[in-house]
C-alpha cells in the first residue's frame, strides 16, 4: 500500500493482515511515525491528557484538536490520519455534529473522523457519513464518558453491556463506518465481534482476535512512568532515556563543558 485510504483498511482485514495504529499530535511526531510504516495515525482526543496535563479527554475543544490535526497532516505521508471529534462537539445534535465533523476535514485536512458510542449517537454517524466523511466508531471504555463509568477498569464483563456493545457494532457497520476501536474489554468479546463483521476492529486491551493494535505514543515509548495498564507493552523506556540526557545537558552547561571550541563561531 502505497497510501493508506480507508478501502485499503477494509482490504487487509479481508486479507488477515492486521492493521498498525498509533497516536500523534504534532508534527515531528507524525512524520516519525509515518515513516516507520505506521498504517494509521490516530489524532486522539487523548492529547488533552498526555499534551495538555488534563485529567480526562473532556476539556480539550475542537479548536485544540484542529490545531493538532493540522500539525499531524503536514507531517503524514502515508498514513490514513484520523482525528477525535471531542466531548461536546457531536452529543447534542446531528447538525452540531456534522459542523464540527467538517471543520475537522476542512481546516485540519485529516481524512477521517472518530466518535465515542452507538445507538445514541446514530443520527450523528448518518449525517456526517452522508457528507462523504468517513467514519471510525469506538465502542467499550468510551473515555469520554468517565464520569458515567466512575472507572477506568474492563467495560462489558457482564452479558448486558456485552449484548449492547455486539449490537452497537453491528449498527456501525451497518451505518457504513470504516472500522471501529474497541477499547478495554474482554479478548473473547473482542473477538467475537471482529468475526462477526466485515469492517476492520482496532484494539486497545481488547486482545489478538481483532484486527489491528492501536496504543498511545507516549504510553509505548515509555514517557509516562506513572501509567502501566497491563495492556500497555512498552517499547522504550524514553522516560529514562530522556531524563538522564537532559540530566547530562545541565552538568554540561554548569561544568562548562558545553559548548567546547568546535560547537561554537
Ligand atoms: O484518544 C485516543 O488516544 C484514543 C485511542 C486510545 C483509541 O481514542
Ligand atoms: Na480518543
Amino acid at each position: 500500500y502505497k497510501k493508506i485510504t480507508t478501502k485499503s483498511l477494509i482490504d487487509m482485514k479481508a486479507q488477515g493482515e492486521k492493521i498498525s495504529m498509533l497516536t500523534a499530535y504534532d508534527y515531528t511526531m507524525a512524520k516519525i511515525v509515518d515513516s516507520a510504516g505506521i498504517d494509521v495515525i490516530l489524532v486522539g482526543d487523548s492529547a488533552s491528557n498526555v499534551m495538555a496535563g488534563h485529567e480526562t479527554t473532556l476539556p480539550i475543544t475542537l479548536d485544540q484538536m484542529i490545531y493538532h490535526a493540522s500539525s499531524v497532516v503536514r507531517g503524514a505521508d502515508r498514513a490514513l490520519v484520523v482525528v477525535d471529534l471531542p466531548f461536546g462537539s457531536y452529543q447534542s445534535d446531528p447538525k452540531e455534529a456534522l459542523r464540527s465533523a467538517i471543520r475537522i476535514m476542512k481546516e485540519s485536512g485529516g481524512h477521517a473522523v472518530k466518535l465515542e458510542g452507538g445507538k445514541e449517537i446514530k443520527d450523528s454517524i448518518k449525517k456526517i457519513l452522508n457528507a462523504g466523511i468517513p467514519v471510525m466508531g469506538h465502542l467499550g471504555l468510551t473515555p469520554q464518558s468517565i464520569y458515567k463509568f466512575g472507572t477506568y477498569t474492563v467495560r462489558a464483563k457482564e452479558e448486558q453491556e456485552a449484548l449492547k456493545l455486539i449490537e452497537d457494532a453491528k449498527l456501525l457497520e451497518k451505518l457504513g463506518c470504516f472500522s471501529l476501536v474497541l477499547e478495554k474489554i474482554p479478548a473473547k468479546l473482542a473477538q467475537q465481534i471482529a468475526e462477526s463483521i466485515s469492517i476492520p476492529v482496532i484494539g486497545i486491551g481488547a486482545g489478538s482476535g481483532v484486527d489491528g493494535q492501536v496504543l498511545v505514543i507516549h504510553d509505548m515509548l515509555g514517557m509516562n512512568n506513572e501509567f502501566s495498564p497491563r495492556f500497555l507493552r512498552r517499547y522504550m523506556n524514553l522516560y529514562e532515556g530522556m531524563t538522564s540526557a537532559i540530566s547530562q545537558y545541565v552538568d554540561d552547561v554548569k561544568s562548562k563543558d558545553f559548548p567546547n571550541e568546535k560547537e561554537q563561531y
